[in-house]
């Protein structure tokens, strides 16, 4: 991983105020192509993705979404579709690491993102048409930031690693010196 991946990583926030410029369409071709390239299991691609910048397709995602008014804001909106009959077992799961690859790839270039989880799925799959038998894993918002939201807190270290079993406290220090001997 480079150093502008890691620095791309760590400087995402979710932004939720955006301004109403566009993402030029160059850029967006990027970024659902960074989705494109997401692993999946055994390649299957369970997904599809349905890029919304329809104003009025927004609003009423925004809606179905628990009312987030600020949804339709954004420039674009993501909404990640699992296709199960392709794989039951790993569509959530690869439909979600596609979403994350765009994200961090919108990111990269300088736009500011939110996840979605929040919505009611039958409303959200009428306002996108999606079809019964497949399912909406998640969305996300993609814009221009209007704020530069601080970091939030996250868990200490020690407390969500361990070292070689869980529960052993990390202490990568300790073992990098016993492997050299
Ligand atoms: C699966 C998932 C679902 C989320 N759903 C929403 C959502 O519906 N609305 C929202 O405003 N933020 C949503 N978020 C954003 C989280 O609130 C946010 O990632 C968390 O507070 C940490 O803040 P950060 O992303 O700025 O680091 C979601 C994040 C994830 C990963």
């Amino acid at each position: 991983m480079s150093k502008d991946t890691i620095a791309t990583v760590l400087e995402r926030r979710s932004v939720r105020k955006y301004n109403p410029a566009h993402v030029p369409t160059e850029d967006l071709t990027i970024i659902l192509e960074a989705g494109r390239q997401a692993p999946s299991a055994h390649n299957g691609q369970p997904w599809h993705f349905v890029a919304v910048r329809d104003p009025e397709v927004k609003k009423a995602l925004g809606i179905a979404c628990n009312n987030q008014i600020w949804i339709p804001h954004a420039d674009v909106v993501i909404a990640g579709v699992g296709l199960p009959r392709l794989s039951e077992r790993w569509f959530a799961i690869d439909v979600t690491i596609a979403l994350q690859n765009m994200v961090l790839a919108a990111t990269g270039l300088g736009y500011g993102t939110c996840w979605i989880g929040a919505f009611d799925e039958a409303k959200a799959k009428q306002v996108l048409g999606i079809p019964e038998e497949l399912r909406l894993v998640a969305l996300t918002a993609i814009g221009i930031a209007a704020e530069r939201p601080a970091a939030k807190p996250r868990k200490p270290f020690a407390e969500i690693f361990s070292l070689d079993r869980f529960g052993a406290a990390i202490d990568l220090e300790r073992r990098a010196v016993r492997t050299v001997r």
